[in-house]
Parts: C-alpha cells; sequence; structure tokens
C-alpha cells in the first residue's frame, strides 16, 4: 500500500465518515478536515465523526479530526501538515456545498466553497508535492443529457443549475493541475448516494421522515423522472478503487469515472418502495417539476469497471429496506423539515 495516510475533506459528513471508517479499517492513517457547516444539522456531523473514532479505536488506526474551513489556505496548510511525507500521501476532496435546489438559492456560496475551495486545495497539492488526489463529481454535471446511459465522454457543457455548473469548474481545475504540476487525479461522478447517515436534505431521506410521520410528501412531476441512485457501500468501492488506481499508476494520470449502479429507479417505484419498506402508505402531493432538476440519471460504468474494478452490488430493492432498518433504529421520531 502506497497510500499510507489520506486526507479526507468533507470527512464529517454522508459519504466521507463511511470512507473515512473503510481507510481506518484498510490500516491507513486518516486526516479528516471538515467545517462542520450547517447546511445540515451540524450534530449529525459529529455523531459521523463519533462513529469514525470508534472505529479508530477498533481498528488501532491513526486518525487526525481538523475542524477547518477550505475556503482558508491556513486551514489547508495544518491539513497537509498533518498529512505526513507527500510521496505516501493522497487526497480525497469530498468538501462542498452539495445539493442543486439551495444552489439556486445562494449561488455565490456554493462557488466560494466549491470553486475557491478546490482551488486552494489544488494549490496545496501543489506547493506541499501531494500528487494524488481522488476529486468529488457529480452525475448533476451531465445536464439534460438525452443519450443514455450518461458515459464520460458524453459533453457536460450545459449545466442546468449552479452546483452543476461548481463540479463541471471542479473536473476542469483537477485538470489544469494535472497539465501543469504533474498531478494524478480521478474525478468520480457519483450518482445520487443512498444508505446510512444520508443527508438530511435528499429524497429518500425527506420522504422516508414524512411517511413515517403520516404527513404527504412532495411528489415533484409526474413520477417518471429517474435516478441511478447508488448505494453508499457501492460509492466506496469506487472510492477505494480510484485509490488503488492511483496507487498503481506509475504516470501522472487524469480520468473521469461514472460511479453509479447503472440502473435507473423512476420516483413512483421509489417512493411505493420507500412505503413497503416503512410499512405505510405514502400521501402525495402532486407538485410541478423543479428548476435545476434533471429528467433522468443514467450512469454507464463499463469505464470504472475496466480500471477500478468497480461492480456494485446493492439494487434498489435491498437497499431501501437497508437504509429503512438504519432509519428506524436511529431516527425513530425523526423531526420533519
Ligand atoms: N450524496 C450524493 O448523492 C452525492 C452525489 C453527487 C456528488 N456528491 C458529492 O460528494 C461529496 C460528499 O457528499 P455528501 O452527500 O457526503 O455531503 P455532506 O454534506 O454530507 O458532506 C460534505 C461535507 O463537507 C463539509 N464542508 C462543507 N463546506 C466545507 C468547507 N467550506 N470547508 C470544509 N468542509 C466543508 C460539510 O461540513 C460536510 O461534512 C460532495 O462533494 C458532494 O457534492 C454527493
Amino acid at each position: 500500500m502506497k497510500f499510507t495516510s489520506i486526507l479526507v475533506t468533507g470527512g464529517a459528513g454522508f459519504i466521507g465518515s463511511h470512507l473515512c471508517e473503510a481507510l481506518l479499517r484498510q490500516g491507513r492513517r486518516v486526516v479528516v478536515l471538515d467545517n462542520l457547516c450547517d447546511f445540515y444539522a451540524p450534530e449529525i456531523k459529529a455523531a459521523n465523526l463519533a462513529a469514525v473514532r470508534r472505529v479508530a479505536a477498533q481498528a488501532g488506526g491513526e486518525l487526525v479530526i481538523l475542524r477547518g474551513d477550505i475556503r482558508r489556505p491556513v486551514d489547508l496548510e495544518r491539513a497537509f501538515l498533518a498529512l505526513g511525507p507527500p510521496a505516501q500521501a493522497a487526497v480525497v476532496h469530498l468538501a462542498a456545498m452539495a445539493g442543486v435546489r439551495p444552489s439556486i438559492e445562494r449561488p455565490q456560496l456554493y462557488y466560494e466553497v466549491n470553486v475557491t475551495g478546490t482551488l486552494n486545495l489544488l494549490e496545496q497539492c501543489r506547493h506541499n508535492g501531494v500528487r494524488h488526489l481522488a476529486f468529488a463529481s457529480s452525475s448533476s454535471v451531465y445536464g439534460n443529457n438525452e443519450k443514455v446511459p450518461f458515459a464520460e465522454t458524453d459533453p457536460v457543457d450545459q449545466p442546468i443549475s449552479p452546483y452543476a455548473a461548481t463540479k463541471k469548474a471542479g473536473e476542469l481545475q483537477c485538470h489544469n493541475y494535472h497539465h501543469l504540476y504533474g498531478i494524478s487525479v480521478a474525478c468520480l461522478r457519483f450518482f445520487t448516494v443512498y444508505g446510512p447517515r444520508q443527508r438530511p436534505d435528499l429524497a429518500i431521506h425527506k420522504f422516508a421522515r414524512l411517511i413515517q410521520a403520516g404527513r404527504s410528501l412532495p411528489f415533484f412531476g409526474d413520477g417518471t423522472t429517474r435516478r441511478d441512485y447508488t448505494y453508499v457501500t457501492d460509492t466506496l468501492q469506487g472510492v477505494l478503487g480510484s485509490l488503488a488506481w492511483l496507487e498503481r499508476c506509475p504516470a501522472p494520470v487524469y480520468e473521469i469515472f461514472n460511479l453509479g449502479e447503472s440502473r435507473t429507479v423512476d420516483l413512483a417505484t421509489l417512493v411505493r418502495l420507500l412505503g413497503e419498506a416503512l410499512g405505510r402508505q405514502p400521501q402525495l402531493e402532486r407538485l410541478p417539476m423543479q428548476p435545476g432538476d434533471v429528467d433522468c440519471t443514467f450512469a454507464d460504468i463499463a469505464k470504472a469497471r475496466r480500471l477500478l474494478g468497480y461492480d456494485p452490488q446493492v439494487a434498489i430493492e435491498e437497499g431501501i429496506p437497508r437504509f429503512v432498518d438504519w432509519f428506524q433504529e436511529n431516527l425513530p421520531g425523526a423531526k420533519i423539515s
């Protein structure tokens, strides 16, 4: 194992906390940089970190948790200092303002965190000699791509939300630093990730709270919009695969990978599966399609299969009951917001 030390930005979040646990179990040293922002309750992120600490204690792994902001170069400097010798280090850059709809309300903030923050991070990689990076991009870069499934070679020049534009910008910034400074980058386009600890603003979590409480859920469009939902353990498998790929590549590389299940599920089916798992009949409040929302996401994962050994395992019929088990155990009286 070449990368003994990994910096995970956004390590207190949904995907980040799972990733930190997986890295510690692999015997790697983990440095977390997260500002615990209030995009959703910071208490949830603190609980995620407590779980990561427990895994570190069990696995006997070294864990450094730093509270800091990627918009502040001085905070990033501290994180890179904690990372140790650059030749054995890599970064997984997950810290971001996530979510499509809130980005329409606060485009400036999304730009500052996702674009300026990513630039700050790349500058630190450059100046500290850290040459390997996995960057969390998003399926949203495909916009309303009509060709399905989406391949990494499809044009992504027409984002339909500020969030999507910042993720595409992040991919371009990474390419820039690859070209100029020989930094190897895996840009990972995640497709709607769900599972334990899922962000409370995301549809599956939000719908589960409303169905559980017997309240009607906002049902946008006619139920035919489709998403490629990815169970979080499958996403992790892709992220870990990308680190192994970066470890294997002898020369600087830059590649983009789709990480989805390569299967689409319509909204009506998703709501039905959630209702079945919760044992309740969902009540629907029918609303028009939201600006910024895409009609369909559908990942072509042939490239990730080939280069990363990515092989997603959890179909939605299995993943939703697993999510509901976690939801009922952890949030029985979850508040509606
Ligand atoms: N969850 C999904 O379905 C999905 C889909 C596509 C892409 N992504 C991307 O994957 C990454 C992780 O997503 P997630 O769902 O775990 O989100 P999350 O909000 O749970 O995690 C992001 C973390 O980044 C931290 N953060 C935000 N701004 C920061 C800043 N300025 N400085 C330091 N830390 C900051 C947050 O506190 C949070 O803990 C994000 O980059 C997101 O855009 C997620």
